[in-house]
């Protein structure tokens, strides 16, 4: 045994000793991790744990109360260092205390995500390495970039919400601790959109049956597309050609004489100028 282990080892033995001095309680975790308690003070968990000074009862309402730790530091069977628990684990503990957000059954929990995967007890969060065009983002989104890249892809079309600008977030439309939520926008159920494009949500007196199943989706692209106002195609007529088979035959009088007949890159929107609903006309006209 080496003489800095012998040491070690002689304090140690001081402590629980002096510990077992003391009654049933143990050498306090200041005793050994003075650090981390330094930092965690100056946590949001430190700032609200600490009733009349940190005590362990603080470090215990997450690590558990670790009676037998001091003597095997090293065993991880005496303390929950989080490490190898799996989601449910982790988020049950942390669940203890925030019962309302608890991860449910969302698409995150099932695939094996914890509180862990965002959320940092002891580190002050650390902003994700995003590339300089995501630089002003907000610290939310941020916190969504290392594992969906390819959403933030979309975002830096022509055509997108200024995420990269911070003027919406990833938050605007999912929830955090239930994402999936924001995307059922079926109906005329369209809150999220409706939050910040009333007039496009109706209710209206005529609907356009086209919101009924997939709501704005079925023809915008929310995050961002190459084409103009974020559609899902680039001509506004084979937009409307995927769910309108053909225009009424009255139409091809209305082109003026040579013109192409009503084809794919017809703008239907100069006649149909209500295209998202209309108290007025039941064709969208007005
Ligand atoms: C007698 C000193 C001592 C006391 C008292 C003590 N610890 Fe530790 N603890 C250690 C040492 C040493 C390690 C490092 C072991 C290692 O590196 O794996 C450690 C590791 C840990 C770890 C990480 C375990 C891992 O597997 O990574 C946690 C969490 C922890 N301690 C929490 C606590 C809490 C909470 C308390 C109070 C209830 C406490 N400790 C009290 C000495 C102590
Ligand atoms: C709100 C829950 C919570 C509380 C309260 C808490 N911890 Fe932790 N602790 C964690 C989690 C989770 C980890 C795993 C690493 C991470 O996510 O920060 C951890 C990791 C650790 C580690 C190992 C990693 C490191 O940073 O060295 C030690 C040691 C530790 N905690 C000690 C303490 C002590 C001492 C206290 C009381 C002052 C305390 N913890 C209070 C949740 C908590
Ligand atoms: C003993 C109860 C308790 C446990 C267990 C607990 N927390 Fe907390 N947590 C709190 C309290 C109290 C606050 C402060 C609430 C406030 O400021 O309104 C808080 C705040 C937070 C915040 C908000 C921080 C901020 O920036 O405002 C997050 C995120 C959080 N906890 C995550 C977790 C995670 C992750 C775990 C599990 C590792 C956990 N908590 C376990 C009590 C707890
Ligand atoms: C997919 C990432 C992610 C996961 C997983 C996650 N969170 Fe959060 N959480 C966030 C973000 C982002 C915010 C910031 C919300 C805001 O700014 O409005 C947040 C905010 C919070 C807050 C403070 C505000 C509030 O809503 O009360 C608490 C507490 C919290 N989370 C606890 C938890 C707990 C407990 C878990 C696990 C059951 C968890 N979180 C899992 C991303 C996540
Ligand atoms: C640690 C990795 C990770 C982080 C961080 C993360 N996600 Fe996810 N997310 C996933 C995985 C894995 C899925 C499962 C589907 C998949 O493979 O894409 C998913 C799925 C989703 C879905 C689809 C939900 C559905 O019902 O199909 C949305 C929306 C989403 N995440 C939003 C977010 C947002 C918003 C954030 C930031 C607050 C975030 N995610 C942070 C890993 C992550
Ligand atoms: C303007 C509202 C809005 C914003 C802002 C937004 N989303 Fe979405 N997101 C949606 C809608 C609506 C869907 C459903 C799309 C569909 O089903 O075609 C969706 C789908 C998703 C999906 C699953 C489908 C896919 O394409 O893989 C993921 C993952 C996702 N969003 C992540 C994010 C992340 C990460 C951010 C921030 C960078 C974000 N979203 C910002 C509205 C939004
Ligand atoms: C039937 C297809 C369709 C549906 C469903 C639809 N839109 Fe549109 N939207 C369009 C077309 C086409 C344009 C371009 C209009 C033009 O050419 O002038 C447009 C333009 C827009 C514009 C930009 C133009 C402006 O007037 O500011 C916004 C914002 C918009 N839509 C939001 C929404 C929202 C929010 C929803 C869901 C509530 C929605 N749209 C549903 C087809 C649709
Ligand atoms: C937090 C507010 C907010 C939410 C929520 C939101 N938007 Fe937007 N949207 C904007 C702003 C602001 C613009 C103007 C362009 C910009 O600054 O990004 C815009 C632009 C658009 C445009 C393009 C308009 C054009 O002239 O090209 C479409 C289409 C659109 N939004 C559809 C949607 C849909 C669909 C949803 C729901 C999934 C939605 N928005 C949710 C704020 C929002
Ligand atoms: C996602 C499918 C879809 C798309 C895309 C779509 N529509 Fe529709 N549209 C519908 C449905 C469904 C109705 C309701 C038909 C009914 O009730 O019989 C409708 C109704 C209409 C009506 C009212 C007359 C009627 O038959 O009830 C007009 C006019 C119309 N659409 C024009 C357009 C134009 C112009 C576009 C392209 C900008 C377009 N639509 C794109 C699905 C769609
Ligand atoms: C020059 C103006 C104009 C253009 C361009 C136009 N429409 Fe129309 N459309 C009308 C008028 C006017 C009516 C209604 C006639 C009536 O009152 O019955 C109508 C009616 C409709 C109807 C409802 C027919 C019914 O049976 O009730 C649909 C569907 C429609 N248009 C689709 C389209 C599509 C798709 C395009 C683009 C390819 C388009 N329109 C371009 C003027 C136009």
């Amino acid at each position: 045994m080496s003489k800095g282990l012998a040491a070690a080892f002689l304090v140690l033995l001081l402590l629980t000793q002096w510990a077992h001095a003391f009654g049933e309680s143990a050498v306090p975790c200041t005793a050994c991790h003075a650090d981390v308690v330094q930092r965690f003070a100056d946590t949001p968990h430190g700032r609200a744990l600490v009733d009349g000074g940190l005590t362990d009862a603080s470090c215990a309402a997450c690590h558990g109360e670790g009676v037998a730790h001091p003597t095997a530091p090293t065993d991880p069977a005496h303390i929950r260092a989080f490490r190898d628990d799996s989601s449910t684990e982790v988020n049950a503990v942390c669940a203890s205390c925030h019962q309302e957000t608890h991860q449910g059954s969302s698409v995150h929990s099932q695939a094996g995500l914890s509180c862990l995967s965002c959320h940092s007890v002891h580190k002050v969060p650390q902003k994700a390495p995003l590339p300089s065009e995501f630089r002003d983002v907000d610290d939310a989104s941020a916190a969504c970039y290392s594992c969906h890249q390819e959403i933030f892809t979309q975002f830096s079309f022509n055509e997108g919400h200024r995420l990269a600008q911070g003027a919406v977030s990833c938050l605007s439309c999912h929830d955090a601790h239930d994402v999936g939520q924001g995307m059922r926008l079926g109906g005329f159920q369209q809150e999220i959109c409706r939050d910040c494009h009333a007039d496009k949500a109706g209710p209206f007196v005529f609907e356009h049956g086209a919101s009924r199943v997939d709501g704005c989706e079925a023809c915008h692209v929310p995050h961002g597309s190459p084409n103009r106002h974020m559609l899902t195609h680039q001509d506004n007529g084979a937009l409307c050609y995927t769910c309108h088979a053909a225009v009424p035959q009255f139409h091809v009088g209305f082109a003026p004489a040579g013109a192409p007949r009503f084809g794919t890159d017809t703008v239907c929107t100069n006649c149909h100028v209500t295209i998202h609903g209309s108290n007025l006309d039941r064709n969208f006209l007005r």
